[in-house]
């Protein structure tokens, strides 16, 4: 039987840590959604058609190795206001949601457009502000040269375009359980998730 756990949330708020560290205690497979725009974005960056990209999903493209840079996450976020790309990878998510043995799926808009049924639906969220200096850590540690200020507005930028579109736009579903992770520790963020998910088993 499937079993889906749905997390949802800004750039940077802590979701793909707390994604991994809770499809490892669980045992459940996990899906980063984001990495398939930003394989889309890569696409139409090296000159394809975003939308025949979506298409032509091929996982072997979700190792291309210049899938975490900003150019490529502002790509990312570009196609995915294009209604056509987003429809193109409905079915490979929600496939991926209900394997057998659970899953964990995170993204934009997991609880409230491709799996509204699932069984847990987190939202995890953090101030701008704690975001952007987490990715900038992240970013500098890789060795990017960049500002804190160009992250911040890097992320306001990206916010704004993901809550503000028409299609799937983020927000939390309406039976989320929203996590705001800005004062909290990596532990203490984990912990509350599982803490959400034992609540619902
Ligand atoms: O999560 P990540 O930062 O990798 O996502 C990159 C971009 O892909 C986001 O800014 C968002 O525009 C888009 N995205 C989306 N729906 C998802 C996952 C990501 O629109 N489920």
């Amino acid at each position: 039987m499937g079993f889906t756990i749905a997390i949802d949330g800004p750039a940077a708020a802590g979701k793909g840590t707390i994604s991994r560290a809770v499809s490892d205690h669980f045992g459940f497979a996990h899906l980063d959604t984001g990495l398939l725009y930003r394989v889309v974005g890569a696409r139409m960056l090296d000159g394809e058609d975003p939308v025949q990209a979506a298409l032509a999903l091929d996982v072997a493209d979700l190792g291309r190795d210049d899938l975490r840079t900003a150019e490529v996450a502002q790509a990312a976020s570009k196609v995915a206001v294009i209604a056509d790309v987003r429809a193109a990878l409905v079915d490979f998510q929600r496939a991926f949601a209900r394997r057998s043995g659970g899953a964990v799926v995170d993204g934009r808009d997991i609880g409230t457009v491709i799996c509204p049924e699932a069984e847990v639906k987190l939202y995890v969220t953090a101030s701008a502000e704690v975001r952007a200096t987490r990715r900038f850590h992240e970013l500098t540690g890789k060795g990017s040269v960049i500002t804190l200020a160009e992250v911040l507005e890097d992320v306001r930028a990206r916010d704004d375009r993901d809550m503000n579109r028409t299609e799937a736009p983020l927000r939390p579903a309406d039976d989320a359980v929203e996590i705001d992770t800005s004062s909290l520790s990596i532990k203490e963020a984990v912990a509350v998730a599982i803490a959400a998910v034992e609540a619902r088993r």
